[in-house]
């Protein structure tokens, strides 16, 4: 254990990532996996699923308004999000586990948030039909925001330099798999399971306001237009960067002098990250691995 220069707080080592039924994995995620398998997901529960970088926390905080910004104003300014929202297979002691947060939730509907890919999902939440929302992110702006974050963040593994961690996201050897498999396979479910939104990052970059109508529509919800102009406000980059209840400055074990949590917010950051012979190399690979046509990601918008 180690102690930080930062806060008062013992940080643990930074883990080790092994490979786990065919997912590269750390202990964080799977020491609590039983429980984890056997949550009880009730019918009006809504899992917001993402792989790590995506803007899960973005959406998160768009569901979390939607539902209960006008309920309990107070929630809001004493509660993080990360407790509104559990992180469902997260076991960091002396955290509490994000299952047990998930079962002692007080709201209806319950929001609950995992990175975990499609086939690790407990089967409670499919037997009981719950909404999912799935987003994600172009894989080149992705891989640029999880190096930063795992500089900043002790719970991710020791890390190398920039370009050991691209060719590492390449070969999926980065907590939660694949990139590539992840996002394939939750949009292979959504062609079978409707009750499945699967949004892009970059559409929200585009236009928020018309992806929170759809998700509107999505969840069955009815705000009236000042509401939602309320929701699009409040979960602005900049407006979300200032709020301590949103912007990860609650959390301990992250290091924002290293690099903020609300970072840059844009897409096509990675142009100032990868050389044109990464570039080449990502893109052929990048080929290989995405083959369905029906799965397209924009890398500007
Ligand atoms: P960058 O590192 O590229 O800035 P997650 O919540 O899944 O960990 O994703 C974090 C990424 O989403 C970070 O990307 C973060 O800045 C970005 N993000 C969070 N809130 C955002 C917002 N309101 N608008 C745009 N990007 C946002």
């Amino acid at each position: 254990w180690l102690r930080s220069n930062f806060s008062s707080e013992i940080l643990p080592a930074r883990p080790t990532l092994f490979d786990f039924h065919g997912v590269s994995m750390t202990k964080h995620f799977t020491d609590n996996w039983e429980n984890t398998q056997n949550f009880k997901a009730r019918p009006d529960d809504i899992l917001i699923a993402t792989y790590p970088k995506s803007g899960t926390t973005w959406v998160c905080y768009m569901l979390n308004l939607l539902y209960f910004g006008n309920m309990s104003p107070e929630r809001q300014k004493s509660v993080t999000l990360n407790e509104r929202v559990p992180f469902l297979e997260l076991c960091a002691p002396p955290r509490p586990k994000g299952k047990d947060l998930a079962d002692q939730l007080p709201t209806s509907p319950r929001l609950i948030k995992t990175h975990l890919p499609v086939q690790f999902v407990p089967k409670s939440f499919w037997e009981q039909r719950c909404r999912i929302v799935y987003v994600a992110h172009n894989s080149k702006d992705t891989v640029v925001s999880y190096y930063h974050f795992g500089r900043m963040n002790s719970l991710h593994p020791e890390l190398g330099d920039w370009s050991t961690f691209l060719q590492d996201f390449m070969e999926g050897k980065m907590v939660f798999g694949s990139w590539y498999k992840h996002v394939n396979s939750w949009w292979e479910k959504k062609q079978t399971y409707s009750k499945l939104h699967y949004m892009f990052y970059e559409d929200l970059t585009e236009d928020s306001g018309r992806e929170i109508d759809r998700l509107c529509s999505f969840l069955g919800l009815f705000p009236s237009a000042e509401e939602k102009e309320k929701v699009r406000a409040a979960v602005m980059f900049d407006n979300m960067k200032q709020n301590k209840m949103v912007n990860g400055s609650t959390v301990q074990i992250m290091n924002h002098d290293v690099s903020p949590f609300m970072r840059k917010g844009k897409v096509a950051d990675w142009k100032n990250h990868f050389t044109v012979s990464q570039n080449e190399r990502f893109d052929e690979d990048y080929k290989q691995k995405m083959k369905n046509p029906t799965l397209h990601f924009r890398t500007e918008v």
